[in-house]
């Protein structure tokens, strides 16, 4: 596990710019792994930048989410498909149809996710996989006491990480009780995993993550089990590591 600590989300931006730019320009059919929530922002911010200012082409990439609420209506602004369009893919040159996420919409969820799985699988797997943490240590949405071994399925979210979502929606009642999230067998077949963490409200998760044992209870340190990861934090976020 590479652990790179940097002054200020901007620079971990660039940096994680260029390991993007680097595959987007050396590989024929790159696929990216993209998280949501606000750790990734400054990151999609760079690679929009290099888009309309350097003409970095995203066409020939595919694009898998990590996951997605269960119950909100098809097209709800903060849908994680909405949101990734938003921020990311209708803002450079990769068409709709390219960028995929869990179908937190479907009638039967358990296949949703099965799908989900074989459809990143035939996709050749994914390159690069960005991944923020929550305040509890859950990677997508892997909460304390997912199983490390875990595909893409129907999962609860704890009251804290719905409190923390709480500022994307209106009222704390209304942001979702389930996602359909990978699992962390799903995450773990990405080839290079790269996490973003800012601020020091992230300071004890990513001590768990980074020095603590490998254990359910903090789903995040499951990437000390991968080959190729690198964890990119501001000061604030790096506080709680010896
Ligand atoms: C979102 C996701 C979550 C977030 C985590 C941190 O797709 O998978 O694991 O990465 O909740 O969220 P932020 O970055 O908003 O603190």
């Amino acid at each position: 596990m590479e652990i790179v600590i940097l002054k200020s989300a901007d620079e971990i931006a660039t940096v994680v710019g260029d390991a993007i730019e680097d595959l987007l320009r050396t590989h024929e059919a790159p696929v990216l792994g993209l998280a949501t929530g606000s750790s990734p922002l400054p990151v999609y911010r760079e690679i929009v930048r290099r888009h309309t200012e350097e003409g970095l082409s995203l066409a020939h990439a595919r694009a898998f989410l990590l996951d997605e609420y269960v119950g909100l209506p098809h097209g709800h602004p903060e849908s994680y498909r909405e949101v990734i369009r938003r921020e990311l893919t209708g803002l450079v040159d990769i068409d709709e149809s390219r960028v995929q996420g869990p179908d937190g919409g479907s009638d039967d969820i358990a296949s949703a996710g099965r799908r989900y799985d074989e459809a990143i699988r035939a996709a050749g797997g994914v390159d690069l996989q960005l991944l923020g943490i929550g305040s509890d240590g859950h990677i997508a949405f892997n909460e304390p006491g997912s199983s490390l071994a875990s595909r893409t399925r129907l999962k609860t979210l704890t009251e804290q990480t719905r409190q923390d979502n709480a500022r994307f929606f209106d009222h704390v009642d209304d942001v979702p009780y389930h996602v359909l999230t990978q699992g962390l067998g799903t995450i773990m077949e990405a080839r290079h995993l790269v996490l973003v963490a800012t601020g020091a409200g992230k300071a004890e998760a990513v001590a768990a993550m980074v020095e603590g044992p490998v254990s359910q209870l903090c789903p995040g340190s499951v990437t000390q089990m991968h080959p190729h990861v690198t964890v990119l934090l501001d000061e604030d976020a790096a506080a709680g590591l010896r």
